[in-house]
């Protein structure tokens, strides 16, 4: 154990942590804001709850703070470009989306793009101080998922990958549990999950 921190092992040490991808997105005084996320994950089932971690100095952080709602699209390997285009520092935000073939949340009105496995629409439940990130957890207030797709988009390493699935299922011999097209939990409706 070193003594000290090294800050590049540091970095590297959270680069074999591999992760999918996702674009968050926000509507702030009618505009749409969106960036590239990986630091997405679960919190709660009951009440259904998720997180993203967002930058301090990002351009995507005073708006979605500000909005109270967001969205996640959770990319499948179509979705690469948007997410590499999407993380460019400082690109020109006007129009960012508008390469990318999206529709809205119905009940947040974010944008959620289709090149995606599923998406989250969720309100701001509570913000954390993370240091440079904030940790953002939101309530879920809508879900859905897309039939007949499956293979989600990874990152590892600045890179982005691919799944290479084993045959066996840590759920049993049935891999993929049938769910309905586009399922939508509405707010209040008391059931969710992941
Ligand atoms: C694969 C990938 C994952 C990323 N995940 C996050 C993240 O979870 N949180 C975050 O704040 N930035 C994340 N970023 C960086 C932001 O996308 C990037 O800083 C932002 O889009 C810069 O835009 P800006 O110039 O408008 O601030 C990620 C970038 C990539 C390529």
């Amino acid at each position: 154990m070193p003594a000290r921190l090294d800050d590049a092992v540091f970095r590297a040490a959270l680069g074999r942590f591999t992760s999918g991808v996702t674009v968050v997105s926000t509507v702030f005084e009618g505009v749409d804001h969106a960036m590239t996320a990986s630091a997405f994950t679960s919190v709660s089932l009951t009440p259904p709850r998720v997180l993203v971690c967002v930058d301090t100095r990002s351009r995507f952080h005073d708006p979605v703070l500000a909005s109270g709602s967001w969205g996640v699209s959770i990319l499948d390997e179509a979705g690469q470009d948007a997410a590499s285009r999407l993380a460019v520092r400082g690109r020109e935000l006007t129009h960012q989306l508008d390469p990318f073939p999206h529709h809205r949340g119905t009940v947040t009105g974010a944008a959620l793009l289709d090149d995606a496995l599923g998406w989250l629409e969720c309100r701001t439940w509570r913000t954390y101080d993370g240091g440079d990130h904030t940790i953002v957890v939101g309530t879920v207030v809508a879900a859905a998922v897309v039939g007949g797709r499956d293979d989600p988009l990874l990152y590892y390493r600045s890179h982005y990958g691919s799944l290479l699935r084993r045959p066996v299922s840590e759920r049993g011999p049935d891999p993929a549990p049938a769910v309905p097209e586009r399922p939508v939990l509405e707010p209040g409706s008391g059931s969710g999950g992941a």
